[in-house]
């Protein structure tokens, strides 16, 4: 077999890291080994994200860059392959190779199990070759299991949505909701923690909608799932993003309280405080449904720490809608956050809205509840200096003698320490709190304490 390197541009959610990751290991077979320079590749697959943003141009112009590294390898008498795969090639796989027909490959989400085979194609052919059906096969049961994992490990256990917000493209570019066998799910994670992972998230672009067949037939929910998970050998901590207010089920509410590898920490997006807003954008709950839940999920978990998506300006977002969801950050106190101007998706009903709000108003609307948001993150953080936070260390840190890791409610940690401990959880005395992460020292003997708030 002829060694062949594999370089792999992932954008996106940690969905298309998963993904970049699984395309890596389907194509080890084939003699491709990872290299970090794409001028050294035999392949090169751009991973892409079409959620925000131009994303499609970002495509077109790496792809202008890629094209002289592929036209000076011809030059050398060898070959590059390039392939665009994830959400942009699904949703743009035409526009792609009339704008850029030295691309070789497209492929869709659903069918990265078949790459092998359309990488042996296009090396056959002299035009590229398509693939952005969604295949009736399940391409997880044709991948093969994760090459290599480090303390934390994604496993994508759900894909697709079927929720239509106004606003996005998921449920065009991955399709309907379709959930993994829980038997699968579970093979995965035991060759993950023999492999010496740790922690596992869960990963779903609505994870919470999950329901598998289960082990001895029926359905599962996602609590289901979770108690199983956390009674496998070896699994400290537990994770699952990105869910959907609507599907977090009693069961699952109680899932926070009683299975302590649930790490207390849970993204939750809202997109807006605002029951008109949340009324166009289709999201089927009301703000006050969103703040019960939190209510609930606090009394099983009164350490959970929260995070949430924004979207300011939606179509028709006033500066009274505006309001509302800042009063609304307000209320909860989250941990972090992440926010965004909308952005309209072509094919989306909200895109087709007149009533689009200004770029001006969107920019002002945005850096005011980025300044609330990051204020609450600040007093979140500040709130864990002086505290003994369990801390799972996953590599070394930014300097000589320290190590990095995360705290039960994701934030990163610094320490001066072993390297020995890269794969351990230890305790953790916070000293210090800065914008993004906490340093602190190890001590000798664990707390019980595991969150601050
Ligand atoms: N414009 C801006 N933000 C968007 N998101 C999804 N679609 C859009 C869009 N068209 C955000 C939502 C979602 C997150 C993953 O991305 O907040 O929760
Ligand atoms: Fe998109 Fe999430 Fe809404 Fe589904 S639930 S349409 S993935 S924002």
């Amino acid at each position: 077999m002829t060694p062949r390197r594999l370089h792999v541009i992932t954008w996106g959610c940690q969905m298309n890291v998963y993904d970049s990751a699984r395309m890596t290991d389907v194509l080890a077979p084939l003699g491709y080994a990872p290299t970090a320079r794409p001028e050294d590749a035999d392949m090169v697959i751009l991973n892409t994200c079409h959620i925000r943003d131009r994303a499609a141009e970002k495509v077109f112009s790496e792809l202008g860059r890629l094209r002289r590294l592929k036209v000076a390898r011809a030059e050398q008498g060898g070959r590059m392959i390039l392939a665009v795969a994830g959400c942009v090639a699904q949703a743009e796989g035409a526009e792609i190779l009339a704008r850029a027909p030295y691309v070789d490959v497209v492929l869709g989400p659903q069918s990265y199990h078949r790459l092998p085979e359309l990488v042996a194609r296009a090396a056959r052919a002299a035009g590229a070759v398509i693939d952005t059906e969604f295949p009736v096969e399940a391409k997880f049961d044709f991948l093969p299991p994760p090459g290599h994992t480090g303390p934390t490990a994604f496993l994508t256990i759900q894909e697709g949505c079927d929720k239509f917000c106004s606003f996005c493209v998921v449920p065009y570019t991955r399709g309907a909701e379709a959930s993994r066998p829980a038997a699968a799910v579970l093979a995965e994670a035991r060759h993950l923690l023999a492999r010496g992972a740790r922690e596992i998230t869960l990963l779903g672009q609505n994870v919470n909608a999950w329901a598998g067949a289960a082990p001895g037939g029926g359905t599962w929910r996602l609590a289901d799932l979770l108690a199983a998970l956390a009674a496998l050998p070896g699994l400290l901590r537990l994770r699952y993003t990105t869910s959907h207010p609507r599907d977090m089920d009693d069961r699952l509410i109680a899932a926070h309280r009683d299975i302590p590898a649930l790490m207390p920490f849970l993204h939750l997006p809202v997109q807006s405080g605002s029951d008109r807003v949340l009324a166009t954008m289709n999201r089927r709950h009301s703000a006050a449904d969103y703040l019960r839940l939190i209510e609930r999920l606090r009394a099983a978990r009164p350490d959970l720490a929260l995070s949430s998506d924004f979207i300011v300006g939606h179509p028709g977002e006033t500066a009274a809608d505006f309001a509302a969801t800042l009063a609304l950050v307000r209320a909860v106190g989250f941990a972090q956050a992440y926010s965004f101007k909308y952005s309209p998706r072509p094919g989306t009903p909200a895109a087709a809205v007149p009533a689009q709000v200004s770029e001006a108003e969107k920019d002002a609307r945005l850096a005011e509840l980025q300044t609330l948001l990051r204020a609450q993150q600040a007093a979140f953080s500040a709130a864990c200096v002086g505290r003994v936070l369990p801390v799972l260390f996953t590599g070394p840190g930014r300097h000589p003698g320290q190590i990095a890791g995360r705290s039960p409610a994701l934030q990163p940690v610094h320490v001066g320490g072993p390297t020995h401990l890269i794969g351990a959880e230890a305790a953790v005395k916070i000293t210090a709190a800065h914008p993004n992460s906490l340093s602190g020292t190890l001590v000798a003997t664990p707390e019980k304490e595991r969150a601050c708030a």
